[in-house]
């Protein structure tokens, strides 16, 4: 049996994805899904889904073993940043070497780094007029989004495209790619 915890901060759409994807493959659970946002959409999905979640603060993740002592206590196989935007503390990542993973919306290196996520990272695309765009999973270190790449894929971006129109392409991606990800990092 393999176990994965997740990390989200919103919405939570890439988090229902994975979840429904394993839901049939009795070899693989959720153990939980952990957010730093009372208010995250991503709770009321996970209750909905019947999946275990958790809402942390600052003090419990970066500056107290609470977070990490419970991480260690799931003793997950991957820890998946979904939608995850805090960085993770060097203690969390030394625990978990190559276990760690995250999701970028855009092709790293471009438009990566403190600030960029969601819809910034699609309008900083859409000004800078890119033809394309896309997804970027890789591991995760202790800067952000330099972790090495596991996976990207593209996306045509067209010149009437608008933020959220690229914003939706992107998140087609995301789902289609990111569980299968999961699912051969589990295998591996
Ligand atoms: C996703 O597009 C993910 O790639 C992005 O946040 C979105 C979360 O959507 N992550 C980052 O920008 C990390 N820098 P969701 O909550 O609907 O899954």
């Amino acid at each position: 049996m393999k176990n994965i915890v997740l990390f989200a901060s919103g919405s939570g759409s890439n988090v229902e994805n994975i979840v429904q994807y394993f839901h049939d493959k009795p070899n693989v659970t959720i153990a939980s899904v952990l957010t730093n946002k009372r208010d995250a959409k991503v709770l009321d999905r996970c209750n909905k889904l019947n999946i275990s979640s958790l809402c942390f603060n600052r003090i419990a993740f970066q500056e107290t073993d609470c977070i990490l002592d419970i991480l260690k206590g799931m003793d997950p196989d991957l820890i998946v940043l979904a939608g995850f935007l805090w960085k993770v503390p060097e203690k969390i990542i030394n625990s978990f070497p190559n276990k760690i993973i995250n999701i970028h919306p855009a092709l790293l290196p471009k438009y990566g780094g403190k600030g960029m996520y969601g819809n910034k990272v699609h309008m900083a695309v859409k000004n800078n007029n890119e033809s394309e765009s896309g997804i970027t999973i890789h591991y995760v270190n202790e800067h952000y989004d330099e972790g090495a790449i596991i996976h990207q894929a593209k996306t045509k971006i067209l010149p009437e495209d608008k933020v959220d129109d690229i914003a939706t392409k992107v998140h087609a991606l995301e789902y289609e790619h990111f569980p299968k990800i999961i699912e051969q990092l589990l295998a591996q």
